[in-house]
């Protein structure tokens, strides 16, 4: 017997996409909308000093559109944001390991104060159907060779790292205790369009254009995995419906390379020599030679 295959479209659904004018998070309403066109999208953004209004400039009088400009530490602005919303995904964070050295406040507070108001939120929405709460694999600290597993230890290794551990586990423990329908991420580095000067590699090549060393911390043996941006929103969007509540998920480029021969293959692809970032690519005002390159 033929079956019919139903022509109602999937019913279009509400996003509360946090953190959505920052790198990632941009990405992600642009894919969003590439693949879900009558979805109704709202950013909830405080804009700092890495967002971008321009980065959802295609969007401005999008009738489903709507940027609220905003804090996810906020109460009030957060129920106003996720009202009747039916997927949360919370890109919203203080990101720069650099800074959060010099002021790891600013970092507990959004990365885990901001998290907790989000979750206690999506208790009040029970039409929700999923929340995603986007960490990083900086939680799990350093490893001498091999790869983390979603079960490895975390041993967040700077306040970044510890500060979105805790937003991480917070939001496991709202699936765990209240049965919100929660799934987390953990990405390596991302690349691509519309990041902010100051991640690794678009820094890399503004200093080269401009003539400037590069900032490479010690010999450059730090080895890092690099994912393209698109990729780690595709993978983000998919997980709302094929995810597990409660899981954790890496998401990993495999694509990994020392920052040297990070450095090595920009200079190849800008036609410059070695000379450029010489000395030979040790910038002068490192912060620390001591410490890890770490730029997510
Ligand atoms: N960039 C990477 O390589 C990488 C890798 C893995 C995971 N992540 C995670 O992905 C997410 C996005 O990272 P990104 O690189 O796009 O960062 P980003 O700094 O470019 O964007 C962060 C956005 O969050 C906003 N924001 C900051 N504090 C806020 C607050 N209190 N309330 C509301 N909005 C606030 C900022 O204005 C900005 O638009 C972060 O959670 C980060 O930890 C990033």
């Amino acid at each position: 017997m033929r079956t019919r295959k139903s022509s109602a479209a999937p019913a279009a659904r509400t996003w509360l996409v946090t953190g959505g004018a920052g790198f990632i998070g941009s990405n992600f309403v642009h894919l969003l909308f590439a693949q879900e066109p009558n979805a109704r999208v709202r950013v909830l953004d405080k804009l700092t000093y890495s967002a971008n209004l321009k980065n959802l400039q295609l969007f401005r009088g999008h009738k489903n559109f709507q940027f609220i400009k905003g804090d996810i530490c906020d109460a009030r602005v957060v129920a106003r944001a996720m009202a009747g919303a039916d997927v949360v995904v919370n890109f919203a964070a203080e990101t720069a390991v650099d800074r959060s050295i010099d002021d790891p406040h600013t970092f507990l507070r959004t990365d885990v104060v901001g998290v907790h108001t989000l979750l206690q939120q999506a208790r009040k929405e029970p039409q929700l159907k999923r929340f995603i709460q986007i960490s990083t694999d900086e939680v799990y600290g350093q490893i001498k060779r091999g790869s983390f597993y979603e079960t490895s230890e975390l041993r967040p290794r700077n306040p970044y790292a510890a500060a979105k551990a805790g937003g991480d586990r917070l939001a496991y423990s709202f699936f765990a205790t209240y049965g919100l329908p929660v799934i987390i991420t953990r990405a390596s580095n991302n690349y691509g369009p519309r990041a902010y000067l100051e991640k690794m590699i678009p820094l890399f090549v503004t200093n080269l254009i401009d003539g400037q060393k590069v900032p490479v911390y010690g010999a450059g043996l730090q080895i890092r995995d690099w994912l393209y941006v698109s990729d780690h929103c595709r993978a983000v969007h998919m997980l709302v419906d094929r995810g597990v509540s409660g899981e954790v998920y890496n998401v990993g480029g495999g694509q990994e390379c020392t920052n040297i021969s990070l450095v090595r293959r920009i200079l190849k692809l800008m036609q410059r020599g070695l000379q450029q970032a010489a000395a030979p690519w040790l910038a002068a005002g490192a912060q620390s030679a001591q410490r890890p390159a770490q730029h997510h």
